[in-house]
């Protein structure tokens, strides 16, 4: 680490992730000795106010060859053309990139990392390093005791996905409808989704490509926790779901194993395990709830029993704040198991060590 601490790139730090990013690397005291906040040229020159590590404002810059110089590490959360065209530019100038996008994840030179589940992957970086999808990151965290201990064999997901998890925009349109259907009056045209999201759930979290009969968060969820789970075998089916949440991801998965898993010894590994919390006593009315989860870090899992159609399957139903733990923490765990690991410092120099 340089003496007086890195210095770090926030891309998409206007963004509902990037804000997060910036709050999260001070509260955790990332030793940083400075930040720099980018975003589009619309917000060239704005001032985020109180954002900056000592608790100053930040000037947001547009990026360009001169602006990403100089960098030790650069967290993206601009999506996936911004991470496209940047991120490798950033390497090449020495940073290493965790990225938040989809643009780098299913690349056989990216390690896709969970902090709680694969850290190890980190050590294989080229570079770009990529921070799963959101619905994909909580499940994970959840499954992976699951795995180590007895061996997946199937899942089947149903999610149930807060509007944040489109963008800021997506939250002012379902607050927008919902206040209008309230009070009687004619909703805009939808613009973040195909259909009103206000009082309704649409079988459409994501996009459908071309002759594609599963949307691209679906596919992301198959593929991406085969990588993270290192086990190609393991079949997944998924539907995923918009609904009128604000903020925090629910799931209902089905869990097949491949030996055999007690729901009560599920529930002993899922105690154990870093980054869980079981919240699991149903008479009680005690089980994760988007509202309680969002706003914090972990991952929530409760509802778990024995699948009465599957002699060796378990259901769960995990919660987490998909702005939180499905983005900007896992990518500031993701810098901070970097730095602990010296895993920070221009990519020639170590692929030359
Ligand atoms: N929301 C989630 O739950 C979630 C979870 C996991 C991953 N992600 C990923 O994180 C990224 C951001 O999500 P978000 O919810 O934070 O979106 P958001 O609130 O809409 O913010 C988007 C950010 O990207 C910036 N941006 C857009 N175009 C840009 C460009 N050409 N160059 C530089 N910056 C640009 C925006 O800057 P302006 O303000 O200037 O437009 C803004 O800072 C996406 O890639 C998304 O897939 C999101």
């Amino acid at each position: 680490m340089p003496s007086e601490g890195y210095r770090v790139a926030v891309v998409g730090a206007t963004g509902q992730v990037g804000s997060l990013m910036l709050q999260l690397l001070c509260e955790r005291a990332f030793p940083a000795r400075e930040v720099v906040a980018f975003a589009s040229a619309r917000s060239t020159g704005r001032t985020l106010a109180g954002a900056g590590l000592d608790g100053g404002d930040l000037t947001v810059r547009e990026l360009s060859e001169a602006a990403v110089q100089g960098f030790d590490l650069a967290l993206f959360s601009a999506g996936g053309a911004t991470s496209g065209a940047w991120a490798p530019r950033f390497v090449d100038a020495g940073a290493v990139v965790v990225d938040n996008s989809s643009r780098w994840r299913m690349h056989d030179d990216v390690p896709l990392v969970v902090a709680e589940v694969n850290p190890d992957a980190l050590a294989d970086h080229h570079g770009i390093i990529a921070n799963p999808n959101c619905s994909t990151m909580q499940m994970v965290v959840a499954l992976e005791p699951l795995h180590a201990a007895a061996g997946i064999e199937r899942l089947v997901v149903s999610t149930y996905q807060a509007v944040s998890g489109t963008g800021r925009a997506a939250v002012d349109e379902l607050l927008e409808q919902s206040h209008a259907l309230l009070h009687e009056r004619e909703i805009a045209a939808p613009a973040a989704y195909a259909h009103q999201i206000a009082f309704n759930a649409l079988p459409h979290a994501g996009r459908f490509a071309p002759g594609e009969d599963h949307t691209d968060e679906e596919r992301k969820l198959i593929n991406e926790t085969r990588k993270i789970l290192g086990d190609p075998a393991i079949r997944v089916s998924a539907t995923c779901v918009r609904v009128p949440v604000v903020n925090g991801h629910s799931e209902a998965v089905n869990v097949q194993i491949r030996g055999d898993l007690s729901p009560e010894r599920a529930r002993e590994l899922l105690e154990a395990a870093p980054g869980v919390t079981v919240l699991d006593d149903p008479a009680a009315a005690l089980y994760p709830l988007a509202i309680e989860a969002s706003g914090k870090d972990g991952v929530f899992v409760g509802r778990i029993r024995r699948d009465p159609g599957h002699e060796h399957a378990l259901d769960l139903w995990i919660v987490a704040d998909n702005l939180r733990k499905g983005a900007a923490t896992n990518a500031v765990q993701l810098a901070e198991l970097l730095h602990e690991r010296g895993l920070i410092g221009p990519a020639r120099e170590r692929a030359a060590a």
